[in-house]
């Protein structure tokens, strides 16, 4: 096995074990099939797939919402275990930089950072914040925090700041309008603009198909 090998592997483990209570939407499995579409998109960039790897697998590893809005925990999370492994300190300083500039929180920052390695690792998380899953994973939050699905008096906010998005705690239907269908049209690769035209297509199918069934009986 090459070092890099070991080292993915090991992070693999790390991660798995750390997020083994972790919710739903944010689980060992959202950081596998981040990891298996930031493989793929790489495929077709012009990327340093160890980083890419690194990031996708530790993009999660403490999520500031969870940890009283600090905002630091992850990248020095994923930084100490990094350099338990004797991770060359440069490849370790630019998964902290993905992990701190990723999220769709921090793009409502003015952009401070970005790579080639980051847009894929972003491209591959959103992905997964879209379509059939994505709105399971909605859901899923939603009934973490108690929200209600809908609620045709509460209108979606457009015009959210950072700070009114991290506290919204408005009905589940409003977070497509406010994240989810806005997703597809922020793609940075090819690759994944392609997969994302087509779970659009599924959630804006999915939203007619729950109105109508709202409407029903009236
Ligand atoms: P990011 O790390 O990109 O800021 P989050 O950690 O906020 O994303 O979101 C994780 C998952 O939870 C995503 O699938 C997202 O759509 C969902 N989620 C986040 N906020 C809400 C919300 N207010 N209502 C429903 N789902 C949400
Ligand atoms: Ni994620």
């Amino acid at each position: 096995m090459t070092n890099t090998s070991f080292i993915i592997q090991k992070t693999a483990e790390f991660v798995k074990q750390t997020l083994k209570t972790a919710e739903s939407g944010h689980d060992w499995w959202h950081i596998l099939r981040v990891w298996n579409n930031a493989k793929r998109i790489a495929q077709t960039e012009n990327v340093d797939f160890f980083v890419v790897e690194l990031a996708a697998l530790l993009h999660d590893i403490a999520d500031a919402k969870f940890n009283n809005g600090d905002e630091e925990i992850g990248p020095k999370t994923a930084g100490d275990f990094l350099k338990s492994l004797n991770v060359d300190a440069e490849i370790t300083e630019h998964v902290q930089q993905i992990i701190r500039h990723m999220s769709f929180k921090s793009s409502f920052d003015a952009v401070g950072f970005t790579s080639e390695e980051m847009k894929v690792v972003q491209d591959a998380d959103r992905l997964d914040a879209i379509g059939a899953i994505g709105i399971a994973r909605a859901f899923t939050y939603g009934g973490f925090k108690n929200r209600e699905m809908y609620n045709p008096e509460i209108e979606p906010d457009f015009s959210l700041t950072k700070e009114a998005y991290k506290n919204s705690a408005a009905p589940t239907i409003n977070h497509f309008y406010e994240k989810l269908l806005l997703l597809k049209d922020k793609m940075n690769t090819k690759t994944a603009r392609k997969i994302a035209t087509q779970r659009h297509r599924f959630m804006e199918h999915y939203l007619e198909q729950f109105y109508a069934e709202w409407n029903e009986i009236k």
